[in-house]
């Protein structure tokens, strides 16, 4: 990895701030902007369907940029405008009768538990969630035993929450769905981007992902994996328009065949042509290299913090690039004055967002870190040297 070169394509970190904040929204790479301004100002000279038509080769090569980095094909992925809208098309496109179950975990994306819950009051659907292990890993014995039990619809897994380092064991996950034919669905919002993820090796049926966290894309983007089996069986949201089906009687229409399925007829294709821009600067810096520095650079933030004297937070045997803590006796306020002060992007999560988490946790809060491959060893000592000095 040429992290020199790396560094120089972020205008953003020309004023010497730490960036620590790429669970949150990263900083991304020049091109990235500078092919969404590009596109934007065609637009203004001749209008978007016609900038569209001349683009639309380059267009297409998001596509084939996302399945390279997922290892499908390009006839699988969808663009979306968030993690969230992959996540509820995906969902929609399931029929959920009274009485149907959905497995979860204790630790799956507060927005995930709330469409859950919705789902619960408004059609009687059960939600049941699996337990952890006491190094809490995924009960996988447990999780069996529910699917022998409810013979559920769906079971839907967080690759890696949002507020703790956990890094859930997705892949043993899908050998278990495969082996009892449920479907599955996994959101891989902070894990795409970070680290290598493979949906052959997960073996999902749909994957969901945002583009301004690790994958250092633009807001409001996003995508959504959906298998070829899924597809087959005519898996559409529930909501589609024409980017979805053919019309071709006036009752009737045709599922056009790929993924597109899941998208709407108007996008921002500026902001498509900017995330199709992040996923090839990512595949170009290779996902392996990325994950391997990653977890140098979280591991030492994380030794470096206890050792201070910090509460570190994050339990499991398999630990990502989101680093959680707090102060010895949970302090939160001085941590973020002082990294403020200093010019150090975090961010904080609060036990509303981590209800179950939290409370078995016995915490209110956590200040997060989260490095990424543009980071250096150097400011990981840094921030930690100003932390220590502020105890
Ligand atoms: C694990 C996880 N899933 C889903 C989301 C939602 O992503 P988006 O805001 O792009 O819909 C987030 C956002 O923080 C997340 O951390």
């Amino acid at each position: 990895m040429k992290l020199d070169k790396i560094r120089q394509d972020i205008r953003g970190l020309s004023d010497g701030k730490i960036f620590l904040n790429n669970a949150g929204s990263s900083l991304m790479p020049s091109i990235v902007v500078d092919s969404m301004i590009d596109y934007v100002e065609l637009e203004e000279q001749v209008g978007g369907y016609e900038v569209a038509n001349v683009n639309a080769e380059v267009l297409e090569e998001f596509y084939d940029e996302t399945a390279k980095l997922i290892n499908c094909k390009s006839s699988n992925i969808a663009f979306a405008t968030s993690a969230t809208d992959a996540y509820a098309k995906a969902l929609s496109s399931i029929i959920f009768k009274e009485g149907d179950v959905i497995i979860t975990t204790v630790d799956d994306y507060i927005s995930n538990q709330i469409v859950f819950i919705s789902l619960q009051k408004k059609l009687n659907v059960k939600v049941i969630r699996t337990k952890n292990l006491s190094d809490n890993e995924l009960d996988l014995e447990d999780l069996e035993n529910l699917i022998k039990e409810y013979n559920p619809k769906l079971i839907a897994v967080t690759h890696i929450p949002t507020n703790s380092g956990l890094i859930q064991n997705v892949e043993a996950v899908g050998k278990i769905c495969k082996q009892y034919d449920v479907l599955y669905l996994v959101d891989a919002c902070q894990s795409v981007g970070q680290m290598v993820v493979d949906v052959e090796k997960i073996g999902c049926d749909f994957l969901t992902a945002t583009g301004r966290k690790f994958m250092r894309g633009p807001r409001g983007t996003g995508f959504l994996y959906v298998s070829d089996k899924v597809l087959d069986q005519n898996y559409a949201p529930l909501l589609l328009d024409m980017r979805g089906a053919n019309w071709t009687e006036f009752d009737d229409y045709e599922l056009f065949k790929t993924a597109k399925r899941f998208e709407h007829w108007e996008i921002s294709y500026a902001s498509l042509m900017g995330l199709m821009q992040a996923t090839k600067y990512a595949n170009a810096v290779g996902m392996k290299n990325i994950e391997d520095y990653n977890k140098k650079l979280s591991q030492k933030l994380r030794r470096n913090l206890k050792n201070i004297g910090f509460k570190v937070w994050d339990q499991g045997n398999n630990l990502s690039s989101i680093v959680t803590f707090c102060g010895p006796d949970g302090d939160l306020e001085n941590i973020q004055k002082v990294l403020k002060n200093n010019n150090i992007f975090f961010s904080v999560t609060y036990k509303n967002s981590a209800l179950i988490d939290f409370t078995n946790k016995n915490i209110n809060g956590i200040v997060r870190l989260s490095p990424h491959y543009f980071n250096t060893i150097e400011e990981i000592e840094k921030v930690s040297e100003i932390l220590k000095n502020s105890l």
